[in-house]
């Protein structure tokens, strides 16, 4: 079976697409699932966190020089891996955005509740639908990260989101400390224990919600 291929884009910079990428990454080689993290942003931000030392549970590259050609190096690489996550720069019109989406199973898409965010977003939205026409089996899902329930705004925005033209996971991820720090140690939530054990259940229940999603492919 060739490797499930999950690319985490959206135009906005610093929504959480390495951290989204390597929780994920990181909860299914925790799982004993083999993964590759390609790399594609020049910042190299997900092999920066993987170098940090814990022992990061998944082969994390750096795919940056590969541009518009990342989908023809990562074709080499389906039938050594279960997953291949790839983690991508703030430019939805990106070359290696698109190759990114060409070759991708499913694209995640985290968005922070904010308008601002929302609205930087509706580019990425257009490159998953110009995407379909060469892969039109690539599913594709909004995630919310650093989510605040019980908040007004959070509620507004969510209401949003049905518009957007993507589907909502029903995993999201809150704003937590845990998550830096799993960045600054270089390790996977796992590693954190019991002082991340409310992080685990919420990356556990993405993770499974992934597995779901890409089992019907
Ligand atoms: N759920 C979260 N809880 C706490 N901090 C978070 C969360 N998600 C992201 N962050 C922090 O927000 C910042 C931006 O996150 P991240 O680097 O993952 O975004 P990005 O979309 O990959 O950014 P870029 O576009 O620059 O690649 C980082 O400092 C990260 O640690
Ligand atoms: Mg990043």
């Amino acid at each position: 079976m060739r490797a499930s291929i999950i690319a985490v884009v959206n135009q906005k910079g610093g929504a959480g697409k390495t951290t989204l990428a390597m929780l994920l990454a990181g909860s299914l080689g925790d799982r004993g699932k083999r993964v590759l993290v390609a790399d594609a942003d020049s910042q190299t931000t997900a092999v920066h966190w993987a170098g940090m030392g814990a022992g990061f549970p998944a082969v994390v590259e750096d795919c940056s020089a590969e541009e518009g050609k990342l989908h023809k190096a990562l074709r080499k690489r389906e039938a050594d891996f279960d997953y291949i996550v790839i983690d991508s720069p703030p430019a939805a019109a990106a070359p290696v955005t698109a190759s990114a989406l060409r070759i991708a199973h499913l694209a995640l898409v985290p968005v922070i509740p904010s308008p601002l965010d929302l609205w930087a977003s509706v580019r990425i939205r257009e490159a998953i639908n110009l995407a379909r026409e060469r892969n039109p089996a690539l599913l594709a899902r909004l995630v919310v990260n650093q989510m605040q329930p019980n908040t007004l705004l959070t509620r507004e925005v969510l209401g949003m989101l049905p518009q957007f033209g993507i589907p909502l996971m029903e995993a999201s991820l809150k704003a937590r400390i845990a998550y830096r720090e799993c960045a600054a140690l270089g390790s996977s939530i796992r590693n954190l224990g019991s002082r991340g054990a409310l992080a685990a259940l919420e990356v556990d229940a993405l993770r499974r919600e992934v597995e779901t999603l890409l089992q019907g492919r």
